[in-house]
């Protein structure tokens, strides 16, 4: 019997990966993948179909251990992944001045080396049957400009671009391999700039249409993956209300 496709989106149990399993789940089988099952269960209870759709609970501090986790869970079940988004992050603030190099693997496993993990397992023949026709990174505006204390941060979600360019050259024709750059959206990772009036005023000034909701990505998301974007593969997909482009001095 044929496997199942599925779109496996990791950091479903909150924010931008939760609002885009929800906007996916209209038309999509899907894979969520989080750490906390009761934030899981809470995002399937939020999707439509949700009978068509499983959870996969896996600590990606440990991409080591990946593959024997999800290798099963396709394998044993007549699933296959024909769409992979990476939404799962973490993000810690670490001045270069006191780096720690265990937080900052921390951040590079999480951001980066579970993404490039979970694509080998993706196309191992015998494990997804060549299956797979999409890959979409959530990366960062952090990406291509600093902030203050966020080096390991940024460079994770620079690896993670570079990884998704190589790969755009490398998976062609069979797959198309992009990123979407968010600046700031309201979630519990963005949360404290969001609580801070400091802050608050001065993304007020900084962004020209406002902060952004994890909806505007999922929106973003769900195009990318469409037949109308077949054309589109390689790209840094910035989406940011203006943020990037605003020079004003005031
Ligand atoms: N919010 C922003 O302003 C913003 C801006 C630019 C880019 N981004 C990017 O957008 C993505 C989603 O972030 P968000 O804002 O939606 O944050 P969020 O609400 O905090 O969601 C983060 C997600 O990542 C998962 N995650 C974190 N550490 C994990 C680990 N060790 N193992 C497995 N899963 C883990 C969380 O799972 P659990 O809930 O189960 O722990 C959660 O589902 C991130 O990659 C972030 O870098 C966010």
């Amino acid at each position: 019997m044929e496997p199942t496709p599925h779109t496996l989106v990791t950091g479903a149990s909150s924010g931008i990966g939760r609002s885009a399993a929800v906007r996916l789940s209209r038309e999509r089988n899907l894979i969520l993948h989080g750490r906390n099952p009761q934030r899981l269960e809470e995002t399937l209870r939020m999707c439509l179909n949700p009978e068509r759709h499983t959870v996969w609970s896996f600590d990606l501090k440990n991409p080591g251990e990946l593959a024997g986790s999800l290798t099963p869970l396709l394998v044993a079940s007549g699933r296959c992944v024909d769409a992979f988004v990476h939404c799962a992050g973490m993000v810690t603030v670490l001045p270069m001045r006191s780096l720690d190099y265990r937080v900052a693997r921390e951040i590079m496993k999480v951001n980066f080396f579970s993404a490039a993990e979970i694509i080998n397992v993706l196309l191992k023949k015998k494990v997804n049957s060549q299956r797979l026709t999409n890959i979409l990174f959530v990366s960062s505006i952090w990406s291509r400009f600093g902030a203050r204390g966020h080096s390991a941060y940024c460079a994770s979600k620079a690896a993670l671009d570079g990884l998704m360019r190589a790969l755009a050259v490398e998976l062609a024709p069979a797959i198309r391999v992009n990123s979407i750059l968010p600046g700031a959206i309201r979630t519990s990772m963005a949360a404290q700039g969001f609580d801070d009036l400091t802050i608050l005023e001065k993304l007020a000034r900084d962004y020209p249409m406002g902060t952004g909701l994890p909806d505007d990505i999922a929106d973003a998301i769900e195009f990318v993956l469409s037949a109308k974007a077949r054309w589109l593969t390689g790209q840094q997909i910035v989406i940011d209300g203006g943020r990037t482009v605003n020079m004003s001095l005031k």
